[in-house]
């Protein structure tokens, strides 16, 4: 009788499985298999345990929030236990530094501060009873804009400290608040954002800026007026914004002022120079409905856009890129952000267009002219009141003024076209800091000088600055 073999018997595996080789080989294979079986799934499970466990918070270098967070991190803290204080030591640090002017004495150095905040990696701290890991991390992509690359911080802790997280960001920006108190923050254009021009200036007293009698507050009463009725605006639909327009010659005060009104009113100031290169009308559009919060719009040189395209410079400069459309459009278009206050400046009112100077555009148009004998008086006071406490300097220096012509006439009431700047009165004051008489005596030198081009005479020589 045949029996047929069984398959087991024509693999022979008992046999196989005989082998102390083979069985020790199969063996290490499954152990293999099932530790990476098991890493693989403790991989999973750590996964899912850490989304559903920890909460993660990205902030991106974009975001306002990102330089307030970093300022805040690198706050000293105590950390109180052996093992915490051990834990939270940050070891690896960047340094930031702000510079403020020149301490007292000439050639003195300049005062510098250097906060210390997490560098590039991972960093614990503790914050109330919660444990925060912060991520800081640089990426390989960079800002099209800029050309900064892109930057993230990445705080995780427990799901149940989350709550932390609307502390930790009232904190900080509580921080970034105070930081700024008493400051006047001035954001420009870079690329597509609006970024701080260097550091928060200190506020300028409203009070510094002397311009002719009443024009000040009739600016700031019309300021704050705008800024009480906003609801007005909501509830007759009409959108929520406000243009003036400040014209005069150079070295008014029509930046200065602008500067110290929004100190006044708390507010920050962005800056755009129509006059700049590379400034386009979709640029100027975009970079108006993305106004930072509490800012007064300032367009400085808005005769720019009036000006015919220049020839090209041999820096290949050809002149501001924005055209009269692209303001008009940027300033009340449809795509005109909604809340506005913004100021217009230009040295020459007669090269702008009357469509600019319409409501919704522009709703007030104020001269900062040249000098007067009230602004030559009050400057006067500010500069030497403690001193000249009988006026008699003061006196003096009217007069000189007058007899110079500097106030558009003669002492005799004859007309001399000749006026000069705030600016010119500030820059002599600031020269006899401390010397009244020598700003008497210096007096004709607030005579504007005039360059004309250079022109042959007939005779051949050249007109030199009268
Ligand atoms: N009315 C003023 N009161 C006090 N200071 C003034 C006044 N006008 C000008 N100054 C001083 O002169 C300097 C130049 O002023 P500012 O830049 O405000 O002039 P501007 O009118 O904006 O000139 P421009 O048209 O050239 O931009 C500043 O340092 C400012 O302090
Ligand atoms: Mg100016």
């Amino acid at each position: 009788m045949s029996t047929s073999p069984s398959p087991a018997s024509v693999l022979n595996f008992n046999a196989l499985f005989d082998n102390p080789l083979f069985a020790g080989g199969i063996g290490l294979a499954s152990l293999g298999a099932a530790a990476a079986f098991a890493r693989k799934g403790s991989i999973v499970v750590l996964g899912a345990a850490r989304r559903r466990l920890l909460v993660n918070v990205e902030i991106s270098k974009q975001d306002p929030a990102y330089p307030w967070i970093l300022a805040w991190l690198s706050q000293p803290r105590e950390t109180p236990g052996f093992i915490a204080s051990r834990l939270t030591r940050i070891h690896n640090l960047s340094v930031a530094t702000a510079t403020a002017s020149r301490g007292p004495g000439a050639g003195g150095p300049i005062n510098a501060h250097f906060f210390l905040q997490p560098g590039y990696g991972r960093h614990i701290v503790k914050f109330g009873k919660a444990f925060i890991s912060v991520n800081r991390e640089k990426h390989n992509t960079a800002n099209m804009n800029t050309g900064e690359p892109h930057e993230i911080v990445q705080l995780t802790t427990l799901w149940a400290h989350r709550h932390v997280f609307e502390d930790l960001f009232r904190e900080a920006h509580q921080l970034a608040a105070k930081a700024n108190e008493g400051k006047t923050v001035v954001y420009s254009a870079r690329g597509l954002e609006w970024s701080p021009l260097g550091d928060a200036r200190k506020k300028r007293p409203l009070g510094s800026v002397i311009l002719d009698e009443g024009i000040k507050e009739s600016i700031v009463g019309d300021v704050k007026d705008f800024l009480s009725r906003q609801q007005w605006y909501v509830d007759r639909g009409i959108p929520y914004r406000r243009g003036y327009l400040l014209f005069g010659p150079p070295g008014s005060g029509k930046s200065s002022f602008i500067q110290a009104l929004a100190g006044e009113l708390d507010f920050s100031v962005a800056m755009i120079n129509l006059s700049e290169m590379g400034m386009t009308d979709d640029k100027l559009a975009y970079l108006l409905t993305k106004l930072p919060k509490r800012s007064l719009l300032l367009l400085e040189d808005a005769d720019a856009a009036f000006v015919n395209r220049r020839q090209r410079d041999t820096d290949g400069y050809s002149g501001a890129n924005v055209t009269f459309s692209g303001l008009l459009n940027a300033l009340d278009g449809v795509a005109a952000g909604e809340e506005r206050i913004a100021f217009l400046t230009t040295n020459h009112i007669e090269r702008l267009d009357p469509a600019l100077i319409r409501p919704g555009r522009v709703d007030l148009m104020l001269k900062i002219g040249e000098a007067t004998k009230y602004q030559a008086t009050q400057m006067w006071d500010r500069f030497y009141g403690d001193v000249d406490q009988d006026h008699s300097g003061r006196a003096r220096f009217l007069e000189r003024l007058e007899e110079l012509g500097l106030f558009g006439q003669y002492k005799d009431g004859q007309a001399s076209n000749r006026h000069t700047s705030a600016a010119a009165i500030q820059g002599l004051f600031l020269f006899n800091k401390n010397d009244m008489q020598g700003a008497i005596d210096m007096a004709e030198g607030l005579i504007p000088r005039k360059f004309e081009a250079e022109d042959p005479t007939p005779d051949g020589a050249i007109k030199t600055p009268v």
